[in-house]
């Protein structure tokens, strides 16, 4: 039976290209796209497409594509119910808490007002504190929003913490890692048992730890 993967384009793409070459997959048509949406392994019977990551969820959760990869980051804003089946050792960042060094949000007294692109992430740590903030959604540049005063502090990823450097913005907080994971739906999980068993051992002998 053939499997289908959903990739995300951007950040992921291309460690996920050069993941599926080390485990001898042919991910040759991914590497000169245009603007094709869809690929054809040479060397196996796999199909390849690429999506905005929260779609890639979406398609594995409806089973139309059987394996996904994706940061975790989407995975904990997402209420997923695939099975996460591998920590793919790329794309490694963290979720964050910061603000302006002289707006502590844990010590600021009365209405705090938290900016994310992450809402859901950002409502459950703030819970688990014990914090009651308002949580504004935002879509990107998510630094800009303290210091327009939009909000008072921000949870967001961190990788290389240059954007923080770069605007004056200082970690209050790490919340967790993050990094690509591998994600399959769970009926072909078990129909597909095979192909995807083997798909997967393959890529596990590739992984960087
Ligand atoms: C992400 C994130 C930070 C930045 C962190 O944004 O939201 O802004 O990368 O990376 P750094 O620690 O290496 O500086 P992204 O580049 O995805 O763009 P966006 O803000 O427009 O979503």
């Amino acid at each position: 039976m053939s499997i289908s993967i959903a990739l995300t384009k951007g950040r992921l793409e291309e460690e996920s290209i050069k993941l599926l070459d080390k485990a001898h997959y042919d991910p040759s048509e991914l590497k000169n796209k245009g603007r094709k949406l869809v690929f054809k392994d040479k060397s196996a019977d796999i199909n390849y497409f690429l999506v905005k990551s929260a779609d890639s969820i979406t398609y594995v959760e409806h089973g139309v594509a059987d394996i996904g990869v994706v940061g975790k980051d989407t995975i904990l804003e997402s209420d997923t119910n695939c099975y996460e089946v591998l920590d793919l050792g790329f794309g490694k960042c963290g979720f964050i808490v910061a603000s302006l060094p002289e707006n502590d949000i844990y010590k600021k007294v009365g209405h705090v007002k938290i900016g994310s692109k992450y809402p859901k992430v950002a409502k459950d740590y703030f819970k688990d504190k014990g914090m009651d903030v308002e949580v504004i959604k935002i879509e990107g540049s998510v630094e800009l929003a303290p210091i327009l005063g939009l909000c008072d502090g921000i949870v967001d990823i961190m990788e290389t913490g240059t954007t923080l450097r770069e605007n004056g913005l200082i970690v209050l907080d790490r919340i967790c890692d993050i990094s690509a994971r591998m994600i399959v739906n769970k009926a072909s999980f078990k129909m597909k048992q095979k192909e995807i068993g083997e798909f997967i051992e393959k890529i596990k002998k590739v992984i960087d730890k």
